[in-house]
């Protein structure tokens, strides 16, 4: 009997290398190749801001936290999806607020989504159930008529786009991941893109402790601000490196796996 593995991932030579490289160096996160890294993603969905974090749920768990979710507040979630889509809802006292899916495409049913909304929606979430892109132009409509932020969680959908327009770029905020079995992989890690420059700027923040200045941007060393509440989700350099080469390789990837 043929055994067809679960997402086994593909780590060439050169992934390895760039790996020993970062470990050679004395910056071992949120160095240059955590931007590199930042840069090459946001050539490769082709805009807006890329944020590497610690995982795609990292990604989720920012986006409801710039939102300011709390108890009583309902986000649409579809019930088809990973545990974290609606974890990241729950861990800020919110309310999934669970809505079936198509048939056909496995995807939320964008016709079940108006009646479950209330006064005390915030946002919806969607996911590009592996890779088939949500019609993004529906549920933009739909969040402007109710005046809701929108979640893509496109933790299976790199490469994958809507009208030419990759995931993530869609609604206000996208969220990746790189787990070992998805299309490339940094071992755990994430992306969160946004084409609002104010989203990207507090969610740089919030990432890292809410610090206002990184090491680069410190004129004096060891002089910061806390601004704000924040976490430690960063991206390891270790990470970015292996990320960085998987991103080029990705197009080979898709087509030979
Ligand atoms: C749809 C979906 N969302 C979120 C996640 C969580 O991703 P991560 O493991 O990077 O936190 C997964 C993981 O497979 C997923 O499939």
């Amino acid at each position: 009997m043929r055994e067809i593995p679960f997402g086994r991932p593909i780590i060439h030579d050169e992934e390895k290398k760039e790996v020993l490289d970062a470990l050679s160096g004395h910056i071992l996160t949120h160095g240059p190749r955590v931007r590199k890294f930042e840069k090459s993603f946001t050539d490769f969905v082709g805009g807006g801001h890329s944020l590497a974090v610690a995982s795609c749920t990292a990604a989720l768990h920012l986006a409801y936290f710039y939102l300011g979710t709390g108890p009583g507040d309902e986000v649409i979630v579809p019930a088809q999806t990973h545990t974290a889509t609606a974890h990241a809802v729950e861990l800020w006292g919110g309310k999934p607020v669970f809505i079936d899916s198509e048939m056909e495409t496995g995807n939320i049913d964008i016709d079940l989504i108006e009646n479950s909304i209330t006064v005390n929606t915030k946002a919806i979430s969607v996911v590009h159930y592996l890779g088939m892109p949500v019609d993004m132009k529906k549920i933009r409509i739909i969040a402007k008529r109710h005046n809701l932020f929108v979640v893509e969680d496109c933790a299976l959908a790199i490469g994958s786009y809507f009208n030419d327009i990759h995931a993530g770029l869609h609604g206000d905020v996208g969220c990746f991941s790189f787990y070992p079995v998805k299309h490339m992989t940094t071992g755990e890690g994430g992306m969160l893109v946004t084409k609002h420059k104010e989203i990207a700027e507090k969610i740089n923040r919030q990432r890292a402790f809410g610090i206002d200045r990184q090491i680069t941007e410190r004129k004096v060393p060891g002089v910061y601000d806390i601004g704000m509440l924040g976490f430690n989700y960063r991206m390891s350099e270790i990470q970015a490196a292996l990320g960085i080469e998987q991103l080029k390789t990705f197009e080979w990837f898709f087509k030979n796996s």
